[in-house]
């Protein structure tokens, strides 16, 4: 009963996709009918419009955090374990890529999972944020940090914390995280992936 209205709230806070709101906030065009049509920060970026852009990356980094955080507090309080707090992570994430409000059509997940993993443990979100950064300064592809930053988490989690049901979700994640990604491989293959700022 607990961890199904866990789940549930932390699905529903997923759905809440901020580029969206942002976008409505600033008066933007939907960032679902330009650019990438991703309803993401890198893509609301294209907009123009950068306070836009980082709303949208707090926002959708922070309710991954939240979710995960409200998780870690009533798991304790209801006595669930660790495995809601792992099912809530992939529960939030699921929102953001398949939001009940947007039509089931979201995101690609990455200020989500980086919210999420900073909630699990802020060592290791913190990491895996400085490796899109260090990515994102060497190549400046927005996507390519995020798939480099994806492979790495699960590697991260298992090898310098130690997680058990943890891995698990964050390689979930990880691997949703990059089927996401699916046409920005091939745009990387073909060599037609825009660059951060075109
Ligand atoms: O934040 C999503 C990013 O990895 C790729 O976004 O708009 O370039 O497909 P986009």
């Amino acid at each position: 009963m607990e961890i199904g209205l866990l789940l549930l709230t932390a699905y529903l806070l997923g759905s809440v996709s901020f580029a969206v709101v942002a976008s409505w906030l600033f008066n933007l065009p939907d960032p679902r009918t330009y650019g990438s049509k991703n309803p993401g920060a890198t893509n609301v970026l294209r907009s123009g419009k950068k306070v836009a852009a980082v709303l949208t990356l707090l926002g959708d980094a922070g309710k991954g955090w939240l979710a995960v955080m409200l998780a870690k507090y009533f798991s304790q309080t209801w006595e669930l374990g660790s495995e809601a707090v792992a099912g809530v992570a992939i529960a939030v994430f699921l929102g953001h890529l398949f939001p009940i409000f947007l039509g089931f059509k979201g995101g690609k997940g990455v200020a989500t999972s980086a919210g999420v993993l900073l909630g699990l443990n802020p060592l290791l979100g913190l990491l895996v944020i400085f490796t899109w950064i260090l990515v994102a300064i060497l190549w400046r592809i927005s996507s390519l940090s995020a798939m480099i930053a994806a492979l790495l988490a699960p590697i991260y989690a298992f090898i310098l914390f130690d997680y058990k049901i943890n891995v698990w979700a964050i390689t979930t994640i990880s691997l949703l995280l990059l089927w996401r990604h699916k046409l920005n491989i091939i745009n990387l293959v073909i060599g037609r992936e825009t660059r951060i700022g075109e």
